[in-house]
């Protein structure tokens, strides 16, 4: 089974990763966790050539393009590999990401998404995404205190920098890829304890 996690910065995705993660393990299943853009070591390199720098660094096609050759990584190395032995793959991002953050709020074409779809991704689609959904202000100010900890290279990246108006055509964006695939999308509500949200993703899984 091939999980996703989706949603803007600062909602809490990564910790519910390792959360689903655990649960499945102590059901018995073989579970890998990973993340997008990275997962192997060439897509970790396109990540931090992504994340990092002035904002202004890469136009929305060609974050679409770095984001692309480094799920194509991902996918030849790591998640399909995974799938056909059986393990259940829950990964931090997909698709829903690049069509979020580079057609809807960054201005990029989407027919360029569906042509690099059908070459890179070919069928291997999510069974199941959970779309955490939360006001933007309150999860950038959760990213904020978290690169607070952080040092140097670390701190707020180049999405986050983006501005609050980027953030909340993210949340739309989000919530309107929820509504046009309503079988695969659980929207679910990320605000609450760790706790609270972590029995509402379980509840869509078990229910
Ligand atoms: P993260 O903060 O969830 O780890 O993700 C890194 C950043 O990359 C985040 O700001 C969203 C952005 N991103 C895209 O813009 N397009 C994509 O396709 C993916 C996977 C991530």
């Amino acid at each position: 089974m091939f999980i996703t996690f989706e949603g803007g910065e600062g909602t809490g995705k990564s910790t519910q990763v390792k959360l689903l993660a655990a649960r499945l393990q102590a059901e018995g299943r073989e579970v890998i966790t990973t993340r997008e853009p990275g997962g192997t070591a060439e897509a970790e390199a396109l990540r931090n050539l992504l994340v990092s720098g002035d904002v202004g660094r890469w136009t929305a096609d060609e974050e679409m393009l770095l984001n692309f050759a480094a799920r194509g990584s991902h996918l030849r190395q790591l998640i399909v590999p995974a799938l056909q032995a059986g393990k259940t793959v829950i990964c931090d991002r997909f698709v829903d990401s690049t069509y979020v953050y580079q057609c809807l709020a960054g201005g990029a074409r989407r027919q360029l998404l569906s042509e690099l779809s059908i070459t890179i991704i070919a069928g291997h689609m999510p069974d199941i995404t959970f779309v955490l959904d939360i006001d933007p202000e309150i999860a950038m100010a959760r990213a904020k205190s978290r690169n607070d900890g952080q040092s140097g290279a670390s701190r707020a990246d180049r999405f986050e920098r983006k501005g609050l108006a980027f953030h909340q055509r993210v949340r739309a964006g989000f919530l309107d890829v929820a509504r046009q695939h309503p079988k695969r999308c659980h929207v679910i509500d990320a605000n609450g304890t760790v706790e609270e949200i972590a029995s509402r993703i379980w509840a869509k899984l078990d229910g």
